[in-house]
């Protein structure tokens, strides 16, 4: 969907942003020295960390480490997605966003928002008029407030209710096409994708309906019929009931992840309006990032059988990167044949809230089901687990969190946390010697023998762009080191680009996998007196990137010497770098 604006025109937006009229607009700002500051609105605090740099574009939190550009703001603050937050932007702005050809003018979201805004309106009339679909409803327990809140609607039965209505152009066709109302058949026929279900609104962080689900009434396949992926509609990041929640509650304590609309809709019902459902696929990195930014304290609550423990075990793992000191992750296990519904229906609103405050934490949950695969009672049982938990502990990030989760493991292996945390960096001490030594090799090759210099050239560059116009970029050529490339397509940006501003930069990497991490570089402390020099520095950098190239390469050539590997190039090479 970001493909469809031209990389220029966000380059240009974010390097005409005002970000302190931006975040001005919405916290209240203080000048401090060449900085903005304010009380951070990320979190709770009394005095203020975060800070506003109008000459980076660029904001940063000291406290909870937030950190973005006016485009990244607005995403985090008003909860818009890419596309929103430059619409939003280029509006405050006065200009349009231009859009490549391939976006034809029938694909403007504004229409098709529209027409899935109409398009439900019409289901929930039907819904109305159709004694089956409010006998279906009635029978599972779904009162008329309920079901206005989220919307439900009926789509009634036939092949072109949709499609006669909306459908009177090529271009209208276009659009119920895009939206994933309508399916065109192999002879360029179309018809209605939803007839004779009840239909559940998925809405996006505004509220706009971005496609739908529907259920069969009776016993018809499939069960669920969910609109396909569009350019309105991404399952892996959307939340069914997540823009329901957030109008119900005025703060957001916790999250409940469910699995199914309909355990929404019925705990919504019973008053539990913190529930939101994955859209029939398991949790994604994308889910917990939108979860977390609303709240600490996330649940999963899976049915009670075992599809319901095996997508338990799959969100612990895409879990496992999101958690830190401070969050909350628990995972609550229903009884066997038990899911939100019935069980909230059943029990009632109580025993829910107290299934979920029993549910396991993520720590236990892991501990507990590594340790059932294996025979704790021996040593090469706990051997065995500690060897399980490794990969799984690697994805923890480092601090509090994973050290308490370290010393959990250590106390059911038997070990000192200590010895654990080796055993865990030493798994390869088990390898062959020559596999030992290959690896040995490996890791110097790459290893950032003076850890941070790319990491700080890059640091350096973020931070001050300009620095990097007379550089010699030829010198890093061959030079082999974690994070090089990108260091190498930095400077070659910043060439490119001489008025690119750091927000620039980070808005150029959004979407890269490489640039994840580029955000936290920028908002770490560079020296930036009047009296630094970032350009000699960053140009230190190169030359010491360019030594240790050198070195590298010595050892390498002088290992494969040792092995008796060494062709007659190599061995010139060798005599003339020593
Ligand atoms: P009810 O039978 O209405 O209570 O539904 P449920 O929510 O209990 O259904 P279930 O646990 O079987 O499914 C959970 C979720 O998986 C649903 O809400 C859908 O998102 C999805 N799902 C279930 N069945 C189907 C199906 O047949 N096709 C598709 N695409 N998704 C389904
Ligand atoms: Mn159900």
């Amino acid at each position: 969907m970001a493909g469809l604006i031209p990389q220029d025109f966000i380059d240009d937006l974010v390097a005409r942003a005002d970000i302190v009229e931006v975040i001005g607009r919405r916290v209240q700002l203080k000048k401090a020295g060449r900085e903005f500051k304010a009380c951070c609105p990320f979190h709770d605090e009394k005095t203020p960390s975060f800070t506003v740099s109008p000459a980076k574009g660029f904001y940063h939190c000291f406290g909870c480490g937030a950190h973005g550009t006016a485009l990244g703001f607005l995403m985090e603050y008003d909860h818009m997605d890419f596309p929103e937050a430059v619409e939003s932007l280029a509006q405050t702005m006065g200009v349009e966003v231009p859009r490549n050809e391939s976006d034809r003018p029938s694909r403007r979201y504004d229409e098709l928002f529209s027409l899935t805004g109409k398009v439900e309106k019409d289901w929930q009339r039907a819904l109305k008029d159709s004694p089956a679909a409010i006998e279906y409803l009635k029978k599972r327990g779904i009162d008329g407030a309920t079901a206005s809140r989220f919307g439900l609607g009926y789509a009634p039965d036939g092949w072109s209710n949709v499609l006669d209505r909306y459908g009177k152009s090529d271009e209208a066709i276009d659009r119920l096409l895009a939206t994933g109302l309508v399916i065109r058949k192999d002879n360029g026929r179309h018809y209605d994708r939803f007839r004779d279900r009840l239909m559940f609104p998925i809405r996006d962080a505004r509220g706009r309906t971005i496609g739908f689900g529907g259920r069969t009434l009776g016993d018809g396949e499939p069960k669920y019929l969910n609109s396909p992926e569009t350019v309105l509609f991404h399952k892996g990041r959307e939340l069914y009931g997540l823009w329901e929640a957030r109008q119900a509650l005025r703060s957001i304590d916790r999250l409940v992840v469910v699995e199914g609309y309909m355990d929404v809709v019925a705990l919504a019902r019973n008053g539990i309006d913190f529930a939101v459902a994955t859209l029939g696929t398991a949790t994604t990195g994308d889910h917990l990032n939108r979860l977390f930014r609303l709240t600490e304290d996330v649940a999963f609550c899976f049915d009670g059988d075992r599809a319901g423990s095996k997508a338990a075990w799959r969100a612990l793992e895409t879990a496992l990167p999101h958690v830190r000191e401070g969050r909350q992750i628990r995972f609550v296990f229903l009884p066997d044949g038990e899911d939100p519904d019935s069980f909230v229906n059943a029990n009632g609103a109580d025993a829910f809230v107290k299934a979920v405050d029993d549910g396991i934490a993520l720590s236990d949950f892991l501990i507990a089901e590594l340790s059932a695969q294996v025979d704790l009672g021996t040593v090469d049982g706990r051997a065995r687990l500690a060897e399980l938990a490794k990969p799984l502990v690697s994805k923890v990030p480092a601090g509090v969190y994973r050290d308490l989760l370290l010393d959990s493991l250590a106390d059911t292996v038997g070990l000192t946390s200590e010895r654990l945390e080796r055993s865990l960096g030493n798994a390869e001490e088990r390898q062959s010697p020559g596999a030992r030594r290959a690896t040995a090799l490996r890791r110097k090759v790459a290893s950032t023998g003076r850890p941070s210099v790319v990491r700080r050239a890059i640091t350096l560059l973020l931070n001050n762009p300009h620095a990097g116009d007379k550089l010699d970029v030829e010198k890093l050529a061959g030079i082999r080191r974690p994070g090089i490339d990108l260091l190498h397509r930095l400077i070659e940006t910043v060439q490119h680009e001489p008025n690119i501003t750091t927000a620039g930069l980070l808005e150029r990497w959004r979407h890269d996998e490489e640039g994840r991490h580029l955000g936290k570089l920028a908002a770490s402390e560079v020296p930036d007196g009047d009296d630094f020099d970032a350009a000699a520095e960053l140009d230190e950098c190169l030359n010491q990137l360019v030594a240790a190239g050198r070195r590298d390469r010595v050892d390498f050539l002088i290992e494969k010497q040792r092995v008796g590997s060494l062709d007659e190039e190599e061995l010139a090479e060798l005599r003339e770098l020593r």
